[in-house]
């Protein structure tokens, strides 16, 4: 159980290390205070250019895989439960809620991402093109997200009906990550969520 509890802390630790953060103190812009405010690849990519977009993205979904490995080869399975589901929870808890910033993390999606990667490959495949399509069609990543956050654990009932753990993780993933999103919600339902790209002046 010790080793359970050092592993998980891992994951947590893995997770809350948020690429967003290590970007921003590097290019000495603060992500907190421009865009939508968020740490995570999209405020990046709208703050700083689609470079550091997309290393915040690698960086978080390296993130997400790192932990499902470390559950995977150092705990392994107990009693046919995989303890990479819940090392995979913990790091996008980690991303989410990352005690060193005083709980104020990102949103987890690159990091969910990285799990499902690592978890559930067949399920990000159908739910990828969602995402993009949804994206595509609006112009808005927060969109794209909850509408994919929705279609994963669906595809996951689907390609891994007789798995009923994955099917957990695919719920608990799901729920955080609309959980995270819900100031983009309320943004969304009054018309005034940021686009991808953040005019310094005149909002966005
Ligand atoms: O993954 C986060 C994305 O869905 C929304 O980001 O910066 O528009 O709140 P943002």
């Amino acid at each position: 159980w010790i080793k359970t509890v050092i592993v998980l802390a891992v994951a947590y630790f893995i997770g809350s290390i948020t690429s967003g953060d290590i970007v921003a103190r590097i290019k000495k812009v603060d992500l907190r205070s421009l865009g939508s405010g968020n740490i995570g690849a999209t405020n990046t990519f709208r703050v700083l250019g689609s470079f550091y977009g997309a290393v915040v993205l690698a960086g978080d979904i390296v993130k997400g895989i790192l932990a499902v490995l470390l559950g995977h080869y150092v705990l392994g399975s107990f009693h046919g439960f995989d303890m990479a589901i819940l090392t995979g929870v913990f790091a996008v808890i980690g991303h989410n809620w990352p005690v060193h910033a005083g709980f104020k993390g990102g949103k987890g999606i690159a990091t969910s991402a990285g799990v499902m990667i690592g978890l559930t490959p067949v399920s990000i495949l159908a739910a990828l093109p969602v995402w993009l399509a949804v994206f595509l069609l609006s112009g808005y990543v927060s969109l794209a997200s909850i509408v994919a956050a929705i279609a994963y654990p669906v595809s996951v009932f689907l390609f891994y009906h007789d798995d009923p753990y994955k099917q957990f993780l695919a719920l608990i993933i799901a729920v955080l990550a609309i959980y995270r999103h819900h100031s983009n919600i309320k943004r969304l339902l009054r018309g005034e969520e940021h686009r991808i790209l953040y005019k310094h002046r005149g909002g966005d």
